[in-house]
């Protein structure tokens, strides 16, 4: 069926008991179809001294065993599937830098919901029916680019299913077919608002109404560069493989304010990364996700390494996540001192001279870890411009963060430009 209102379905305003009462009735569910037929499961819920009946209240949860992606891992590729082959309608996977990638399943009815959340989320975002959506999130094993496409296509738009890279023809399409919304990852938006100026085409005569930008953190400061370079509107989609895809989470465009978490699908918690243990809502800790309704890959208690604070709604009911600061395996810790790409960026989008293509080289030339941060100048200014701005942003690093770091000012359109998920932190210290 295809959603064609504009208006939110009815559960994402619905009153705060009347989600909890359909969270705890789908949370029952969701734990016993993992515990019947997931091996896994058994074992970790047997092991921790738990199983489904003792779920009374919501809170009980806390009691039941995380699940982590080297659990995934050790199940490759299909162990964690909680129903045959012949239910499985579709299979993605996350390429994942190092080993096996994990691989993630789908029933049909997990591809409905999947459709429908997407389409809601559009709708958050502004995107209405008989809009032209651009998708430019990569298709294949990635959820990106086939979960918008539907979802897209569910909501009544018109899909253009370019995928990512040929930034030049991504360039001529868009001046072309006129789309209203464009889904992207952030960096890539930045690279093809670079071939757009390259071309002599001012990004802000463009058709762009709305872009929808995730699969990688992104500042507000960033928000403003591209809502400003192409007169846009742009929010924040949130999601994860492991326990859909995009869609999970969405910004409302009325009040950017954080992503609103689909909670009739999604159970979220925040945990202290440490210690395990479950903190209150407005506490920064490790995103938990635990699924409601999917039935070919239940997940209980996924620890997503996404940092943030769950926080009350605003144009929902549904609960919102502050956008994610950083994942901890991004999270660089510099003499005592931990700090996050975003942290970086935030700050050089603060100095008129640097341009928000950067990265984050951690290097250990003797027995102590070095930061340099290496970003594009703007324009081809001159060494003395330069030096100013590398002294500005070091001074800005230290003030705001606590750490010396090093900064190299580099030439327009040298570093190398994302088609994806950008790569912003180089670690290339020796046997680290
Ligand atoms: O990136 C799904 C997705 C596609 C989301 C398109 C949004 C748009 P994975 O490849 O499994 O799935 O990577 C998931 O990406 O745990 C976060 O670390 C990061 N991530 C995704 N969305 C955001 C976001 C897709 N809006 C991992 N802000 C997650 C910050 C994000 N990080």
């Amino acid at each position: 069926m295809i959603t064609t209102s504009a208006r939110p379905d009815a559960i994402e305003n619905a009153s705060r008991d009347e989600i909890s009462a359909l969270q705890l009735d789908r949370l029952r569910w969701s734990l016993q179809h993992a515990y019947d037929n997931v091996p896994h499961y058994r074992s970790s819920f047997r092991s921790a001294g738990v199983h489904p009946a003792d779920l009374t209240e919501l809170s009980d949860l806390a009691r039941f065993p995380f699940t982590t992606k080297s659990d995934l891992r050790q199940n490759y590729p299909f162990g964690m599937f909680a129903v045959s082959h012949d239910r499985v309608s579709r299979i993605h996977a996350s390429s994942g830098t190092t080993g096996q990638p994990t691989v993630v399943g789908y029933t049909s009815n997990d591809l409905e919901n999947w459709a429908n959340l997407v389409a809601r989320s559009l709708r958050a975002a502004g995107v209405r029916a008989g809009d032209k959506v651009h998708v430019a999130y990569g298709y294949g094993l990635f959820t990106g680019g086939l979960g918008a496409h539907y979802g897209a296509e569910r909501l009544g738009a018109t899909v253009i299913p370019m995928s990512g890279g040929m930034t030049g023809r991504q360039v001529q399409l868009i001046q072309d077919f006129r789309p209203d919304a464009i889904m992207v990852t952030p960096s890539y938006m930045l690279t093809i608002i670079d071939a757009m100026v390259a071309k002599g085409i001012d990004p802000s005569s463009t058709s762009l109404r709305t872009g929808v930008f995730g699969a990688e953190p992104w500042t507000e400061q960033i928000r403003t560069e591209i809502e400003q370079q192409l007169g846009m509107q742009a929010v924040d989609i949130y999601g994860l493989s492991e326990v859909m895809g995009p869609g999970v989470a969405q910004e409302c465009v009325e009040t950017k304010d954080g992503l609103h978490i689909w909670e009739d699908h999604f159970y979220p918690e925040v945990i202290d990364p440490v210690t395990g243990e479950v903190l209150p809502d407005g506490q920064e800790g490790e995103l938990v996700f635990t699924s409601l309704t999917k039935e070919a890959l239940p997940i209980i208690r996924y620890r997503t390494r996404d940092l943030t604070r769950l926080l009350t709604g605003t144009a929902r009911s549904m609960r919102r996540m502050q956008k994610v600061i950083g994942r901890t395996d991004d999270m660089i810790i510099l003499r005592g001192v931990n700090l996050f790409p975003t942290q970086i960026e935030e700050l050089i989008l603060t100095v008129p001279a640097l341009a928000p293509q950067f990265q984050c080289i951690l290097d250990r030339p003797g027995r102590l870890d070095t930061l340099t941060v290496s970003v594009e100048a703007r324009t081809d200014t001159s060494m003395a411009a330069r030096s100013a701005a590398a002294a500005q942003l070091q001074t800005l690093v230290k003030n705001r963060i606590g750490v010396t770091v090093a900064v190299d000012v580099v030439d327009p359109n040298s570093i190398e430009r994302s088609i994806g998920k950008a790569r912003r932190l180089i670690d290339i210290r020796p046997d680290k």
